[in-house]
């Protein structure tokens, strides 16, 4: 499957041998086995370093993967006419969470505009300080007289807000630890450094925070699952959704991302789990493979998600899939004005293979769902 994907070049390699250092130096630290959680923060997020961190392209045609921001403007309007009505009654301010190459923010702002529903203030909550300039420049270039709303934040607002927080695609990016269901017990899959120095994997016996961890997100279901069977758990996220809702003390919080809700996560079938990785538009199950220049993700479960929410005193909406969100919020409409002012065949056609990609089930239609939390 390695002889499929692209070569990185000479310099790639070498970023990555210097993030694999790294990496190296945490396994030897934590006695000769690290948890992939940790791994995968590094592999995304070390300074400089990390696959977010550093400067690849990431986004887009010439990146690795694109979101549905990058598609175009009609995620954006769409997500502007969910959101006017909620901005409006608040006169709140909207804070988006990685935030990507700030293609969202710009468009977002711009269909806000329109529809007399500006957020007092829209915070960039961002990791990478590469993403940060880039958020800066695409803001400057498509909405400068918007630039002045528009604040980057290093942590979740202190004092208590009210209005609306966006996340597309940024719990699927949220270090997972990995487990094995195996016959003789519950293992948590790490990495070592393996014989030629290369890193690779290794099964070590499940810690107490795995057990509960993989016991929450199964209960029962465990004994009906076959053997082995591997999967992931994504412990941050609950303290996460915690920390970036805290101080919202009034308004919805909004997250887009690819997944499965109602038990369907841990099915029988997905026995190897949902991480994936993607490198240069190829999606492929190693992310071992040159660390720093690749996505590493793993799907969201949607009950999960519902299960922090609620402990921490948010009302979770049934989520919906992609499609049903846009449509219920515009699509129609946004079409049929961006058709008509099209500049000629080829803008046409590029919005239809935009709405086709956003909303075809075995697209972005149905692998997306949208969980909106009320507070
Ligand atoms: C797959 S990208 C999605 C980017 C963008 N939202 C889009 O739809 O194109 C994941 C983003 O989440 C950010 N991210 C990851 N963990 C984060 C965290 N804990 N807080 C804020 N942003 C985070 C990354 O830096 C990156 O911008």
């Amino acid at each position: 499957m390695h002889s499929e994907l692209p070569e990185p070049d000479a310099g790639q390699r070498a970023h990555s041998e210097r993030l694999v250092a790294l990496i190296r130096r945490e396994i030897d630290a934590a006695g000769g086995a690290l948890d992939f959680s940790r791994f995968m923060d590094l592999a995304l997020y070390a300074p400089g370093l990390g696959y977010y961190s550093a400067g690849a392209t990431k986004f887009g045609a010439d990146g690795d993967f694109v979101t549905a921001p990058e598609l175009g403007f009609v995620f954006a309007r769409c997500l502007a006419r969910a959101l006017a009505p909620l901005l409006r009654e608040t006169h709140g301010d909207a804070l988006e969470l990685g935030p990507g190459s700030g293609a969202l923010a710009a468009e977002l702002l711009l269909e806000l505009e329109r529809l007399g529903a500006l957020p007092r203030r829209y915070g960039l909550l961002e990791r990478s300080a590469d993403l940060r300039e880039r958020q800066r420049a695409r803001l400057h270039a498509q909405c400068p007289h918007l630039e002045g709303l528009v604040d980057w934040l290093d942590a979740p607002p202190a004092r208590p807000w009210r209005g609306a927080l966006i996340a597309n695609e940024v719990i699927d990016a949220l270090p997972v630890r990995l487990f094995a269901l195996r016959k003789d017990g519950l293992f948590e899959r790490a990495v070592q450094v393996g014989g030629s120095g290369r890193l690779d994997w290794c099964e070590v016996e499940a810690d107490a925070g795995l057990w509960r961890d993989v016991d929450g997100a199964l209960g029962a279901r465990a004994a009906t699952l076959p053997r082995p069977y591997r999967s992931e758990v994504r412990p941050l996220l609950a303290p996460w959704l915690a920390e970036v809702t805290r101080s919202l003390e009034r308004g919805a919080a909004l997250f887009v991302d690819y997944g499965y809700r109602g038990g369907s996560f841990y099915a029988p079938q997905r026995r190897e789990g949902t991480l994936r990785c993607h490198y240069r538009h190829r999606a492929h199950d190693d992310p071992l493979l040159w660390p720093g220049l690749q996505d590493i993700t793993a799907w969201v479960d949607f009950d999960a998600l519902a299960a922090a929410a609620a402990a921490c005193g948010l009302a979770a909406d049934p989520v919906m899939t992609q499609a049903r969100f846009l449509i219920g919020h515009g699509l129609d409409e946004v079409f049929s004005d961006a058709h008509a002012t099209a500049r000629d065949e080829t803008a046409r056609f590029r919005l239809a293979q935009e709405v086709k990609r956003l909303t075809l089930p075995a697209e972005m239609g149905e692998r997306f769902g949208v969980a909106i939390l009320r507070r």
